[in-house]
Parts: C-alpha cells; structure tokens; sequence
C-alpha cells in the first residue's frame, strides 16, 4: 500500500507511550510489559491506520494486544486513531502497545516464551507474482516462523481477505504448515464466524462489492 509521508509522524510517535521503536529488546518477556500480565496476548501483523485494531483492544480490556506495523506513517496514523478511540471512550491505554516492525523480522522480536495466543492478519499484501508470494505474511515460510511463539496449546490465526487466489493458496499453506482450519467462509459479512470489526481495507473493498473471504485457523502439536 502506498502511502505518503507523515512529518509529524516520527515525533508523535517517540513521545507517545504506548509505542515501541525497538521491540526486539522485549523479545521473550512481553507478558511483563503489561500492566495485567496474565492477560493473554493477541498480535496483529500489518495493522495499517489502526481502525481494527484501536476498537477492538478498546473494547476487550482483559486481553493484551500488540499491533505492529513497517511503514512509520501508518504508525502514527494508528497512533492517533488509538488515541481517539480510547478517548471517545474514556478508556485508558493500558491493554496495547504499538510497535515497528517488518514481520520479515518477527522471530527478533517475538520467542517461544511470549506464547501468543491469536494472530490478526488482515488484508495482507496479496504479492499476486509467483517470485513475490513467499513475502505473503501467510506464506508458509511465515507460518513456521509464527509457529514459534504462538500458543501451542490453542494458539490461532484469524485471517481476513478481499482475495481469492491469496485466500485460496493461504489455505494451503496454514494445511502444509500443519494448522487446521476450524471456521472459514467466503462471505463473512453475511456469515460472521467472529467478532464484526472491520479494517479501513475491508470498507473499501466491501463498499466495491467485493466479499470478504476469512478463516480461523488453530495450531496442531
Ligand atoms: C494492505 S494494508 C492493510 C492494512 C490493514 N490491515 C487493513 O486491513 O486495512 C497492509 C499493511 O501491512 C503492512 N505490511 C506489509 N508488509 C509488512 C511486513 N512485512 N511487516 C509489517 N507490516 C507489513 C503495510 O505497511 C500496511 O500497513
């Protein structure tokens, strides 16, 4: 996604105290960042300007969520929309850390000990070319490395789509990398298998016509 530069961007986020720059310092003791810290953590990869995930950690006070993103103004364009929404609802900040990172290099952030419980993939980049679709944050290749630090318990991923090759082709990937897909539809808005929180992607895309492909898939030991 393209998107132009925030000048303001790079300022508000140093001073803002739920954001972290360097999350690989926290690597394996993220539980102790958090205020509750037998809370379970919920991760999203590729959280864009926020929307998603600002409403849903403001409504679910008793998980811990992290939302990361590469590109810095779409961190501090989700920095001020988790700020709106806490605020709008008189709620504290105090469940959620932003981050920088590349999800190229998420095992330098993220180890076996901060047993994640659910991942949030949401409109990922589609990389359509074959030599570009091992850099789909749902490749394969990714989903050993997600394998690492997720719950092996029950750990999960909620994976959402405008898409149909990439919807089609992740399928097969969550089945090789030995994930079992325990919910999927290919119209979520008239089958909701979760929560109804839609991402600034899935407006567009559903206000275009286009249904929105999703799946639930939980890890296998
Ligand atoms: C198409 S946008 C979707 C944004 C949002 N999830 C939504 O549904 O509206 C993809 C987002 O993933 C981020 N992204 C792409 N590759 C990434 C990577 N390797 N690591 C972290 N974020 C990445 C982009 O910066 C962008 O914000």
């Amino acid at each position: 996604m393209r998107i132009r530069r925030r000048p303001w961007a790079e300022k508000e986020l140093r001073e803002a105290n739920f954001y972290i720059d360097n999350p690989n310092i926290y690597k394996g003791n993220w539980k102790e960042k958090f205020i509750n810290v037998n809370n379970p953590i919920h991760l999203e990869i590729g959280c864009g300007k926020g929307a998603f995930i600002s409403e849903l950690a403001s409504r679910h006070k008793n998980i811990n969520y992290i939302a990361a993103d590469m590109i810095e103004a779409m961190l501090g364009l989700s920095k001020r929309n988790i700020e709106k929404c806490y605020n709008d609802k008189n709620e504290i900040i105090d469940n959620l850390f932003l981050i920088r990172m590349n999800a190229e290099r998420i095992l330098d952030v993220f180890s076996n000990d901060d047993c994640i419980d659910r991942i949030y993939i949401n409109f990922c980049n589609p990389w359509p070319r074959p030599k570009h679709k091992k850099r789909r944050l749902t490749h394969i290749r990714q989903l050993e490395n997600y394998k690492t630090f997720l719950n092996k318990a029950n750990g999960t991923i909620y994976f959402k789509t405008d898409d149909t090759d990439l919807f089609n082709e992740s399928i097969e990937y969550f089945k090789n990398a030995n994930f079992k897909i325990i919910n999927m539809t290919n119209d979520l808005h008239n089958n909701l298998i979760f929560e109804d929180i839609r991402t600034e992607h899935e407006n567009m895309f559903s206000e275009e016509g286009i249904a929105i492909k999703a799946l639930i898939a939980q890890i296998i030991i």
